[in-house]
């Protein structure tokens, strides 16, 4: 019996989704079971025809993709990004899908998943938290089959992207990320300040770009659509950087601390606020402030190394 992870992933493909996605596929410690999209860095449809191009180019097996939320559960969320490129995966020209998504809801399509799994499974979350969010309102009882939601979103101690308190993924659906994240379910939580961290050099990039791997091609086009969109001599691995704490976790520094997604402020809606005074000063009822994992910081040449090998393409790296 495979001894691979068995594990859901949330996506709004978006480059670094993308890359995240190539990881995931080409890792033999992780067995993906299905791929759900939700609107983020491009409109869902959009994130919908990235997904399925992207595993036709790399010849994946019949995952099952399913599409979802078409925006956040309460407000208008936010417009996609400029820096994904036109079509949201850095416009690399890929041939149109063959294969199709499932003809169910995503959060259907992750009801039946983890209900007919025979061991809870683990979700990777790299995306605004929407379909996970109607997940757990529609179906609370589902909650026992997850074994542990690793979130991509928010900020420990940087800045944030999508404004100077929040990251993008939660501030496009902060409701849908209270409801996820406040609920006490075993999360490990991967905020920016590790998403910042690991990247491909420009020159690394080109030499993936040249790669005979597909894989690496696709992954060296992304890297080198952002070095030119940012004007930046390197380019970040992003979201993958997840992918690479649920298969090495040993890479990753984690602390555990009470957490609240703010809903209401002018200024600071979307932001993480980490409780990080000691346990006497927290004057509240715990039951309020549930404690999550955080990954502080990675070991960013391990990620590097391990995003490299998965690619097939180890020998680009300058160190
Ligand atoms: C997150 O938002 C998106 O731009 C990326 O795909 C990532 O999931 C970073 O804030
Ligand atoms: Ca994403």
């Amino acid at each position: 019996m495979s001894s691979a992870l068995p594990v859901l992933l949330d996506v709004d493909t978006g480059g670094d989704d993308a890359l995240a996605l190539l990881l995931a596929m080409a890792s033999p410690a992780l067995d993906v079971r299905g791929i759900t999209c939700v609107e983020g860095n491009c409109p869902l449809e959009q994130v919908v025809v990235n997904t399925l191009t992207l595993l036709d180019a790399i010849g994946a097996p019949p995952v099952p993709v399913a599409v979802g939320m078409n925006g956040s559960i309460i407000d208008d969320g936010l417009p996609p990004p400029a820096l994904h490129g036109s079509d949201g995966m850095g416009d690399l020209g890929l041939p149109k899908p063959r294969r199709n998504a499932v003809d169910v809801h995503a959060v259907e399509f992750l009801r039946r998943t983890l209900a007919d799994a025979r061991e809870p499974l683990t979700m990777i979350c790299l995306a605004p938290l929407s379909n996970i969010a109607m997940l757990l309102r529609m179906y609370p009882q589902i909650a026992e089959k997850i074994a542990r939601l690793y979130v991509m979103g928010g900020t420990y101690a940087s800045p944030g992207n999508a404004t100077p308190a929040a990251e993008f993924n939660i501030r496009c659906d902060p409701e849908a990320a209270a409801i996820v994240l406040h609920g006490g379910l075993p999360v490990t939580l991967y905020p920016l300040d590790p998403f910042m961290q690991v990247w491909f050099t420009e020159s690394e990039a080109r030499a993936l770009a040249e790669s005979t791997s597909a894989s690496a091609r696709i992954a060296g086009g992304i890297g080198l659509h952002y070095c030119r969109f940012f004007g930046a001599e390197y380019s970040l691995i992003g979201d993958a950087g997840t992918v690479a704490a649920v298969i090495d976790p040993e890479g990753a520094t984690v602390e555990r601390w009470p957490m609240r997604v703010e809903l209401s402020g002018s200024e600071t809606r979307g932001a993480t606020v980490f409780d990080r005074r000691s346990a006497r000063q927290r004057d509240y009822d715990d039951a309020l402030w549930k404690g999550l994992d955080v990954v502080t910081e990675v070991d960013a040449p391990r990620y590097r190394r391990l995003m490299a090998s998965a690619l097939g393409a180890a020998h680009v790296l300058a160190e």
